[in-house]
């Protein structure tokens, strides 16, 4: 039995809701918009590899002590550490991951906005007859100037803050159920499109086939950043949902379930955007960009593929909804629990924080480009500090915490909630949780930072 004090709290109403709801927070730009590009970026299929080696070792770990520390404690995630270890400093571990979530949500929400563009302009059939150059000045001017990439950010957060307002289970739950299915499907029809353009084979040994003298620090240490990034750990965001989880969930099942499929959905986007990339003579580290550019001439050589873009770019959008939900939620969470807002006032106060620092973002893609932080602009600078430095540090933190705060007991008894859990898996992720994970985020980092 737990000795904390029971609380009654919203709950996911089935066990496919928690998976909708987790994979839809972990499914999103992450998979589609970014793994794409900066595997172009960072050289392919060495960087695929160092990628999933650190979801196996690293972010399946994460994952689930998220779940435990969530619910365990059914606590937003910073109250989380207050209740599970009382007047300690763990709590900052839940602040810091609070403000990873609104700096994440500051860049977010601009390429949200994107995808309502792309979706705007799919329907009106603005792709149709462009050279591939066109489709890449069209993306360029889109971003450049001023006021439409606001207005769409501006749509698409109050369409967030809207959900979020609706409440847990209404909102984010029923979303999810179906939306995800269907993307990728459309995935696998561009995959199916994309390997069998003429030269796509280039495409497929870039992303297939390592190059490791290709790997710079900066790759391994984005490499971790996406890991985090992709799965949704280190802000608390599952930390969040694991406090709406009931205790007849398989915890370890579910982390399981959704690594697998987040994982799967980048891989997939990958066959389906780098093999064009090669084909149409696209930069593979073109950036942010890629994806828009790329796959408006994939939809151009497909039969039906007016219908196909239109359907693509809206569940793009509706994917980036699902993981944009659960990002404000950490922050809602914490506002209405915390700082006893009222959920509405919670979820209004948030997104105004956002919206002003998601439109600073957003006009350093375009008019104010020249503003740069260590030679990156000001969407870039709060992404690395966000992906690769704030999500490796609270997980790191988060996994320390299992491992020597919670310990094998206490882990025991919450696993064991839900599922037949063998003691012998619990020890070896505690030794994983106190050891190698916090260790090998350790080791990246330094070795990113140049310090070793
Ligand atoms: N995992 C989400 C995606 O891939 C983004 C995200 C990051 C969500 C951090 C929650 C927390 O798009």
């Amino acid at each position: 039995m737990s000795k904390y004090k029971k609380e009654k709290r919203a709950q996911f109403s089935s066990k496919f809701g928690v998976i909708a709801a987790a994979a839809g927070s972990a499914v999103g730009l992450g998979n589609i918009w970014k793994f794409p590009y900066i595997t172009g970026k960072f050289g392919g299929a060495a960087f695929l590899l160092v990628y999933i080696c650190f979801i196996a070792i690293i972010g399946v770990s994460i994952m689930l002590s998220e779940f435990i520390i969530g619910r365990r404690s059914k606590k937003n995630a910073y109250g989380a550490y207050k209740k599970l270890a009382p007047k300690t400093k763990w709590k900052y571990v839940g602040l810091l991951g609070i403000i990873a979530a609104i700096l994440i949500m500051a860049f977010y929400v601009v390429v949200a906005g994107w995808t309502i563009e792309y979706v705007v302009a799919a329907i009106g059939n603005k792709f149709a007859n462009q050279t591939p150059e066109q489709l890449n000045a069209m993306y360029a001017d889109f971003v450049d100037a001023p006021f439409r990439p606001l207005l769409y950010q501006l749509i698409f957060m109050i369409i967030t803050a809207g959900v979020i307002i609706a409440g847990v289970k209404n909102g984010i739950e029923r979303g999810s159920k179906f939306m995800m299915p269907l993307l990728l499907v459309i995935i696998l029809i561009l995959d199916i499109r994309a390997i069998t353009l003429p030269g796509a084979a280039a495409g497929l040994e870039f992303l297939f086939k390592p190059d490791f003298s290709k790997l710079s620090s900066d790759a391994i240490l984005s490499a971790l950043g996406h890991a985090f990034f992709s799965l949704s750990i280190g802000t608390g965001t599952l930390t969040t949902y694991g406090s709406y989880i009931n205790k007849k969930n398989n915890l370890v099942r579910t982390t399981v379930d959704v690594t697998i499929a987040d994982t799967v959905v980048a891989i997939l986007a990958g066959v389906a955007i780098l093999p064009a990339v090669f084909s149409f003579g696209i930069n593979p580290s073109e950036g942010p960009g890629l994806v828009f550019v790329t796959l408006p001439n994939i939809f151009l050589q497909i039969k039906g593929g007016y219908i196909f873009s239109v359907l693509f770019f809206v569940l793009l959008a509706l994917a980036a909804l699902t993981s944009a939900i659960s990002i404000l939620e950490v922050i809602v969470a914490y506002f209405s629990e915390e700082l006893k807002m009222k959920r509405k006032a919670a979820t209004i106060w948030s997104s105004v924080i956002i919206l002003l620092a998601g439109t600073i973002c957003s006009l350093s893609m375009g008019p104010y480009d020249s503003l740069t932080i260590g030679g990156l602009n000001l969407f870039d600078a709060t992404d690395w500090l966000s992906t690769n430095i704030l999500l490796p540090i609270g997980g790191m933190f988060m996994s320390l915490f299992v491992g020597w705060k919670l310990g094998k007991d206490e882990v025991m008894d919450e696993l064991a909630q839900g599922s037949h859990i063998k003691m012998c898996f619990v020890k070896i992720f505690i030794f994983i949780t106190k050891f190698i994970a916090p260790l090998a985020i350790l080791a990246v980092f330094l070795h990113g930072l140049g310090i070793i």
